[in-house]
């Protein structure tokens, strides 16, 4: 699939530059749902609000970092999630989210710079498919954690390319070492099951 469609050459060619990952959502938001759920048989929206709603109440204050066109969204309000915030980057690709009627709040945010949001503000806070090369790296997890209560849950997906690659494992342990987290569960689950892709799915409980 990625190599017949120009606009996922460019998502994977992705080096970081804001205005250029800002172009491509643009441009994706309207196709992205097709192209990511029936295309590739993209599964970790649904895998992170089912582990969430092992761990939260179901009234827990959600935020969804990096929420994109709202897929985890509607995946968390399916499963009787009602308080869910959302912010990206991609003012296209909120617009879409917002149609979907699963979120109280949407905004534009970069989660590369400290988010605009008091800490501990939310009871729990998933990632979706943000972690991955050229969007964001490990250190957005801090304000993940700030933004978080004591006790809160953090589930984010760091997809196997950057894994190891951009030193996750060491970092979890370094967010344990500075009290920030504990971590709960590092699991090994699908991705895009089309194209054969894994992910894992960290689970971290805020300190
Ligand atoms: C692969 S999409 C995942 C969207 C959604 N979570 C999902 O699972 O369908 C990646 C999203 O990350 C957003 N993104 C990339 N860099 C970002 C940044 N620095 N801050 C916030 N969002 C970012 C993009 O705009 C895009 O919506």
């Amino acid at each position: 699939m990625s190599e017949n469609n120009p606009l996922l050459r460019r998502v994977y060619a992705l080096d970081g530059d804001k205005e250029e990952t800002r172009r491509v959502y643009a441009e994706w938001a309207e196709q992205y749902d097709r192209d990511t759920l029936d295309g590739m048989g993209y599964v970790a929206p649904g895998l992170v609000a089912k582990e969430l709603s092992g761990l939260v109440a179901k009234d827990a204050k959600v935020l969804d970092a990096g929420c994109g066109t709202g897929l985890a969204g509607v995946e968390l309000k399916k499963l009787g999630f009602t308080n869910i915030d959302g912010i990206d980057l991609s003012g296209e690709m909120l617009e879409v989210a917002r149609e979907k009627e699963a979120y109280d709040k949407l905004a534009e945010a970069d989660m590369t710079v400290p988010l605009e949001i008091a800490d501990d503000s939310y009871d729990a806070v998933i990632s979706v498919g943000v972690f991955t090369s050229g969007h964001v790296k490990p250190k957005a997890l801090d304000e993940l954690a700030r933004v978080t209560r004591k006790g809160g849950q953090i589930v984010v997906t760091v997809h196997e390319k950057v894994w190891e690659a951009d030193g996750y494992p060491d970092y979890l342990e370094d967010m344990e070492k500075r009290g920030l987290v504990s971590i709960r569960a590092v699991k090994e689950a699908p991705y895009h099951r089309k194209e054969g892709y894994s992910c894992q799915i960290c689970v971290l409980e805020v300190l």
